[in-house]
């Protein structure tokens, strides 16, 4: 089994074994250690899913190992075990950051259901998986910086992980409490972008009947990620640069400046300096988001962490599609690590996710991987590809297009217009492996 492991910290040797049983018995793999800092060392080396250790134990006690823990790596569930009858214990467990606790004795029920509860609340809050040196600097250095209130500027290939930087960021920051107020700044249409950000007045424009705050009002006392920056007009780099120097916001058609206190983190894929050399970023913005740049390296250029990521993202999502698959097969998994991956960990995960809903057996074996389109494009066999992914998709779903379309990641339309063109191509309607298409 290559699921990411949980590790125990124990000094006792039977109870340390008593978990591990435990834990294998559930389908999770376990690393064990015995103290505070050789425990401490093995988080800074690898990646785990979760840490379960006791309060009382030489070398390091448990309250002082968890704010290292914390320090280390970020938001990892930590399950505490207390001894009987030490309530005060495991209430200063959790201040100083366990997720949550188990006091002994306890039933095998009751550690099962902690264990999954933490893990899915891990799910909803994800966690930056690496082994990367270069990587795992960042996010010591991200941690620094999630101190300050200094801007941020990430940038990085498609998929790098741009965003879940961003809130890795804003997790451990003072603002942590306050709001983190995404603007995707590509996704907006130029006209509405500036009503997303500052508002407007009631009456401001035709159909405002009422007052709306914008994306940097929303994000008082927290945090506002501009996310894709290079897309944002000209127009609005004038307005935005204001708001940065002045932390004042004006709405639409309103009159009276508001005060913001927000920070801001900002991602871009684009080269932003060639951008300003081009006359299509402003340079007095650019170096204003420029503060603390922040390079996110591509997946091809961190080898080691796709099988990390893969096992991660199979665990996800054959829980959330009731699959119990165990791996992959060596032949899966060095397609996978031969990879270009130009759309990075995104284009991972995807892969993954049909992987897991394609899989019949207990492993993801090389039938099972299913690639972007776009790249099989430029080997000029889109069309007989495409074809079949899209048909042996709808196999899958039983003819719901709805559903292939999302799990293709393109529009209804597109499966449609697809399907006629394919019927139109070969009228006998032979090629339909659905009925009723
Ligand atoms: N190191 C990582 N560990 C786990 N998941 C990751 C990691 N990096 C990225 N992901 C996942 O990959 C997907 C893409 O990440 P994200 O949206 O942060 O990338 P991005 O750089 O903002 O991409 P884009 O430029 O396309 O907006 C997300 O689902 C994210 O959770
Ligand atoms: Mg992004």
């Amino acid at each position: 089994m290559n699921r990411i492991p949980i590790l125990i910290v124990d000094d006792d040797f039977q109870m340390r074994n008593a978990l591990r049983e435990a834990i294998t018995s559930l389908g999770y793999r376990a690393d064990l250690s015995d103290n505070g800092p050789s425990a401490l060392e093995k988080i800074r080396q690898s990646s785990y899913s979760m840490v379960i250790t006791d309060m009382k134990m030489p070398g390091m006690d448990g309250i002082e190992f968890i704010r290292q823990i914390r320090r280390i790596a970020g938001n990892i569930p930590v399950l505490v075990i207390t001894g009987y009858g030490t309530v005060e214990n495991a209430v200063l467990a959790m201040k100083s950051g366990a997720t949550d606790y188990l006091m002994k004795p306890f039933s095998f029920e009751v550690l099962k259901r902690s264990i999954e509860s933490l893990i899915e609340r891990t799910d909803s809050d994800k966690e930056i998986i690496t082994e990367n040196p270069e990587l795992k600097k960042i996010l010591s250095i991200a941690e620094e910086l999630a101190r300050s209130d200094i801007t941020v500027l990430i940038t990085g290939e498609s998929g790098t992980g741009k965003e879940l930087l961003a809130r890795y960021i804003y997790r451990r920051s003072k603002r942590a409490q306050g709001p983190f107020v995404a603007v995707n700044c590509a996704a907006i249409p130029e006209n509405l972008l500036e009503s997303e950000m500052f508002g407007y007045e009631k009456g401001a424009f035709t159909g405002a009947v009422q007052g709306k705050k914008g994306k940097f009002e929303l994000a008082h006392e927290g945090i506002i990620l501009l996310d894709e920056i290079g897309e944002m007009p000209l127009s609005l780099q004038a307005k935005l640069l204001r708001v940065l120097q002045e932390r004042i916001i004006e709405r639409i058609g309103g009159t009276r400046p508001i005060s913001v206190d927000v920070r801001v983190i900002a991602t871009t894929n684009r080269d932003l300096l060639k951008e300003v050399k081009t006359g299509r970023f402003r340079e007095d913005l650019y170096y204003r988001l420029n503060v603390f740049p922040i390079k996110l390296p591509p997946l091809r250029e961190r080898p080691e962490d796709i099988p990390l990521l893969s096992i991660s993202f199979l665990e996800r999502f054959s829980r959330e599609a009731g699959k119990d698959i165990k791996g992959f097969s060596n032949e899966a998994l060095n397609i996978l690590k031969s990879r270009q991956w130009k759309g990075n960990v995104r284009e991972l995960e995807n892969v993954i996710q049909r992987a897991v809903f394609l899989c019949k057996s207990d492993i993801i074996t090389k039938e099972d991987l299913m690639f972007e389109v776009e790249e099989r494009v430029q080997k000029g066999k889109i069309r007989d590809i495409e074809r079949e992914l899209i048909l042996k998709t709808l196999e899958e779903t039983k003819g719901n297009k709805s559903l292939a379309a999302k799990i293709l990641g393109v529009s209804v339309r597109t499966i449609r217009n697809k399907l006629a063109q394919y019927r139109q191509e070969f009228p006998e309607g032979k090629i339909f492996p659905v009925d009723g298409l």
